[in-house]
């Protein structure tokens, strides 16, 4: 197989993080016979600095021409105080809209090496296996007016049927997959865009008798996320509620560096990228967690090639590291080694060598 991938790296650890799932990609490509023609593009803030916008023509024109994108991540305090427009952001959410990449899939697994970095007790994360399905391109983020005056602010919260539609049918097509369980989360107490996706949720159920359907409010599902995490199979929701249960949902995992997403619409096309940030804190420093942009390699491979036994050789050999006691910073104990970016990722690469020795 030849596929073309358009990587974008941005801002702050999003080029450590993108060098690390390349470097994975080729070691698949070579091991399995594929060839993964990787170019580079402009997103986020460097973009505005090199051509004073966020997503430059020459990237998008970049991605229509590939296969697959590979995003790290955009922002940073330097562009903080930028008028809207020129928020790095803003290149995020345009893309994801451009490309129609409705759908954005957040697996969050609880690894059994891990576990001990989490936070929760390890008797409620130890069998953790759910998907977050977040709507992208739709609700608050993109919704108008949207705007800023002297003593007020605007943000509008729209969904239009259609919309809502094609998310949910997602959420049920992959509940089939899985355990055949969906929640749907919403504020149907209180907001209209939440009762029509009530209705609509309502009504597709009927074309899936074998998936069994919940609705949660918002504030419920936060609190149960934590509590009572095993209990959820396919969560379905709108873009805000998506964006804010994924980054509490990382406190399973023990990082938000180790939760992978891909970003897809109907053809399979789709935008690869971890559900966090670009870390100011630590970027630069070689500190930064390569697990969550190197899953969303292998998530590449699985959704947008059909490359299955290739994308399990990338979850097989993470797990193998961390089975391993090899970590980055924010997932060791004290008596561990910490290992760099570099660093981790070479032992990735080391046991994806070691797999095919054995095969
Ligand atoms: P963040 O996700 O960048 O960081 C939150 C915390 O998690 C920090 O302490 C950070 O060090 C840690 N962390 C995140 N990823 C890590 C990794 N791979 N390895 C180790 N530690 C990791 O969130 P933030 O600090 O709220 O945002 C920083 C900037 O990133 C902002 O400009 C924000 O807009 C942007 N952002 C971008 C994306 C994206 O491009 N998809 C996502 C979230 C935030
Ligand atoms: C994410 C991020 C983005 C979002 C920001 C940076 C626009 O938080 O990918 O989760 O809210 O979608
Ligand atoms: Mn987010």
């Amino acid at each position: 197989m030849r596929k073309r991938i358009a990587v974008l790296p941005g801002d702050g650890i999003g080029p450590e993080v993108t060098e690390a799932a390349v470097k994975v990609l080729q070691v698949i490509g070579r091991r399995f016979k594929h060839t993964f023609d990787v170019e580079y593009g402009s997103i986020g803030g460097e973009a505005i600095d090199k051509y004073k916008t966020p997503l430059p023509d020459e990237t998008i024109e970049l991605c229509q021409q590939s296969d697959a994108i590979l995003l790290g991540a955009v922002g940073g305090p330097k562009w903080d105080k930028n008028p809207a427009e020129l928020r790095p952001e803003k290149g995020l959410l345009a893309i994801r809209k451009h490309f129609d990449l409705f759908a954005n899939l957040r697996p969050v697994i609880a690894v059994p090496s891990l576990l001990k970095a989490s936070p929760l007790k390890e008797e409620v994360v130890k069998d953790v296996d759910l998907m977050i399905v977040r709507e992208l391109t739709g609700g608050l983020y993109f919704g108008e007016p949207s705007k800023r005056t002297e003593k007020a602010a605007f943000d509008t919260l729209v969904y239009t049927k259609k919309e809502i539609e094609r998310i949910v049918e997602k959420a049920f097509e992959l509940a089939r997959l899985r355990k055949g369980k969906v929640t749907s989360v919403d504020k149907e107490n209180v907001l209209q865009s939440s009762k029509l996706w009530r209705e609509v949720v309502e009504e597709k159920k009927k074309g899936y008798p074998d998936v069994e359907v919940e609705h949660m409010l918002v504030d419920s599902a936060a609190m149960q996320l934590v509590t009572n995490p095993c209990a959820f199979d396919v969560v379905v929701t709108e873009n805000m509620f998506g964006d804010i249960l994924s980054d509490e949902a990382s406190v399973i995992t023990g990082s938000l560096g180790v939760l992978p997403s891909a970003s897809i619409r109907a053809d399979g096309f789709g935008m690869y990228e971890p559900i966090h940030g670009t870390a100011p804190d630590i970027a630069g420093q070689g500190k930064a967690n390569p697990a969550a942009t190197i899953l969303s390699v292998a998530m590449m491979l699985k959704y947008s090639f059909g490359l299955e036994e290739e994308c399990a050789a990338i979850e097989e050999a993470v797990n193998a590291v961390f089975e391993d006691g090899f970590y980055t910073a924010d997932l060791a104990s004290p008596a561990d080694r910490v290992l760099s970016t570099n660093e981790w990722t070479d032992k990735v690469v080391d046991e994806l060598d070691l797999q095919s020795v054995c095969n």
